[in-house]
């Protein structure tokens, strides 16, 4: 089965089921502050699943691009990636966990769709909490049982395993029931053990019921269900593949990366896996309408280390220095998804001239690297040192992203020995420090929709409008990060705004709040959101239904929502800082005061 029967198979199944299949999101999530990149299909859904109305009904399903840090360290493994494609499906109030489960055994097991033997499937269900009284979830148990699957493939778990997406954080959540998948050498065994890791973790059914606040947990009027399924995991399994990299995914990027270093894959494993997931995470990543590159902060951070470490590896094996492995890569990938993702072909240029810009960067750094490194040898040799010390070692990491194993080689060369301890306990630390960052950062991506943030949504609007009508019609919106604290918006214009322009927008907008104008939401097809002039996001993918929110005759877009109900609640709007974002983007950053 190709990668395209699979998802048109699942979107034809749950079409059957009265779903709508509404398009793949980008990656970058819009006035999310709380992670970087989109994690689950479920997160651009949130509104909704909290309750707003949805304009497309109440079944929803599609396949997601999403980009997952968490498990970085795991990738090289059968079954890990940074970058994957989720098929969801989902009931926003509608059906629940007898549908869910029907419907995800039916589609698994018959033979018209993914045809699996029932024997190779496993489950777990919730086993409840003391704590916060939730009870353990035999009603998906039972259903499963009835629905074919053995008692003795089933499993209760806690809060780490069946729980989404973590006990006691804030925001939507509730238990999950997994689909595993018997990956093993022999025929499964007739008991499931969940500690066994030929149990591959494939489905993902949440039952969304709940909302936790701050240590409470209360009951949400929606019964919704989120469901995630891994498309390469999947594309695995039907395939009979031993692991994902076998798919037509990755085959001949791994092909590609033997031709190039002459080396067999069967000897270099890991590298060969690693390389081949961080490339196409770094060329998806790029392809994205924002312009992401690479920096030494958040998604620009993300977007350096995948680059890096594929240069490194790519060394390591032995492909020549001339050769910019990355861009190589990101041709074939382009190649293969750019049917499915458009973007990737509309950016081609800038991917490329970005990861051939990061590689030279690279090489740079690596050179100084190696100048810094001879100096301290020296240093250490007029000293009659045999030793380099720890802080020179974890410099050269660190700074310089020297791999360890890449410092000890040269040293060896040099006849000098590296107080690896020392070493060790600097990079431990270092660990600990940027995992308590990353913690922060890859929470999962459920922000709460927290009356801040929908007030700045609805300043967004007022702001977009009165741009236009101070500078010009030239000025489309080109992005917008919104936090508790600010608004971060950018636009077309070429130049710096004078203070007077600065002033007249805040007026404009100032004026919209005083007088006190309903906003309104209005559904309706794209084409009629189109004829009655309705402003959408540049480049933004619609459904074909769409909501359109409207504030008196002032503003008029295309927009999931939320936002406040009048503009009266929204205080006083002030500009605190402009900027230029890229060629011909101006950037604004504003706050909204209480009065
Ligand atoms: N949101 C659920 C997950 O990502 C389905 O596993």
């Amino acid at each position: 089965m190709t990668n395209k029967e699979l998802r048109d198979k699942f979107i034809e199944f749950f079409e059957s089921k009265k779903h709508v299949n509404i398009p793949s999101f980008s990656l970058i999530p819009e006035n999310d502050p709380t992670c970087l990149f989109i994690s689950a299909g479920m997160q651009p859904l949130i509104p909704y699943l909290a309750g707003e109305k949805h304009p497309e009904g109440n079944r929803l399903c599609n396949f997601q691009k999403c980009i997952r840090t968490n498990d970085i360290d795991e990738v090289g493994d059968d079954t890990h990636l940074t970058f994957f494609e989720m098929l969801g499906n989902w009931s926003l109030g509608d059906y629940f966990k007898e549908d869910s489960i029907k419907w995800s055994y039916e589609f698994l097991t018959s033979e018209k769709y993914l045809n699996l033997d029932k024997n190779y499937l496993a489950v777990t269900c919730y086993k409840g909490n003391k704590k916060y009284n939730i009870p353990k979830d035999t009603e998906s148990y039972d259903l499963w049982v009835k629905n074919g699957i053995s008692p003795k493939k089933m499993a209760f778990l806690g809060d780490d395993d069946n729980w989404w997406p973590k006990i006691d954080m804030n925001g939507l959540c509730g238990p999950d029931t997994e689909i595993f998948y018997w990956t093993g050498d022999s025929t499964p065994p007739l008991e499931f053990d969940p500690e066994d890791d030929n149990w591959v973790e494939i489905w993902n059914n949440v039952f969304m019921q709940y909302k936790f606040d701050n240590g409470k947990i209360s009951e949400l009027e929606n019964k919704n269900v989120d469901t995630g399924m891994g498309l390469e995991r999947v594309l695995c399994v039907v395939n009979n593949y031993n692991n994902i990299y076998e798919s037509e995914l990755f085959k001949d990027v791994i092909l590609e990366l033997e031709k190039l270093s002459g080396k067999l894959y069967k000897n270099f494993i890991s590298q060969m896996r690693i390389i081949a997931d961080h490339a196409r995470t770094a060329t998806f990543i790029l392809s994205e309408k924002n312009k992401i590159t690479p920096s030494n902060s958040d998604k620009g951070y993300i977007l350096r280390r995948l680059i890096r470490k594929v240069v490194r590896l790519a060394k390591e094996i032995g492909i020549p220095e001339n050769i910019s492995i990355t861009s190589n890569l990101a041709e074939i990938y382009i190649k293969k998804f750019k049917n499915i993702y458009p973007e990737l072909l509309e950016n081609k240029d800038f991917i490329i001239s970005e990861l051939k810009k990061e590689e030279d960067k690279f090489e740079l750094t690596l050179d100084n690297g190696i100048k810094e490194f001879n100096k301290a040898v020296k240093i250490l040799k007029n000293n009659n040192k045999k030793i380099i010390p720890g802080d020179v070692v974890f410099r050269l990491y660190d700074t310089y992203g020297f791999p360890f194993e890449l410092t000890k080689n040269m040293a060896k060369i040099e006849n000098l020995n590296i107080s690896e301890e020392d070493f060790c306990n600097r990079f431990k630390k270092h660990q600990e420090v940027s995992k308590k960052g990353s913690d922060k950062k890859f929470k999962g991506g459920l922000a709460d929709n927290n009356y801040e943030t929908v007030k700045l949504h609805t300043t967004a609007h007022l702001l977009i409008e009165a741009l236009r009508r101070v500078l010009g019609d030239h000025v489309f919106q080109r992005g917008a990060n919104i936090t508790q604290e600010r608004l971060r918006f950018d636009f077309s214009h070429p130049n710096k705004l004078t203070e007077e322009e600065i002033e007249k927008i805040e007026n404009l907008v100032n004026k919209k709040i005083k007088e006190k104008i309903p906003v309104i939401c209005k559904e309706m097809c794209l084409d009629d959101a189109k004829k009655c002039g309705a402003m959408g996001i540049f480049d933004n993918k619609y459904g074909n239904n769409v909501k359109v929110y409207q504030i008196g005759d002032f503003s008029n877009e295309i927009c999931g929502g939320p936002h406040v109900e009048n503009t009266s609640e929204l205080g006083v709007f002030k500009i605190k800082k402009q900027e230029s974002s890229s060629a011909g983007v101006r950037r604004i950053k504003a706050v909204l005061l209480k009065e």
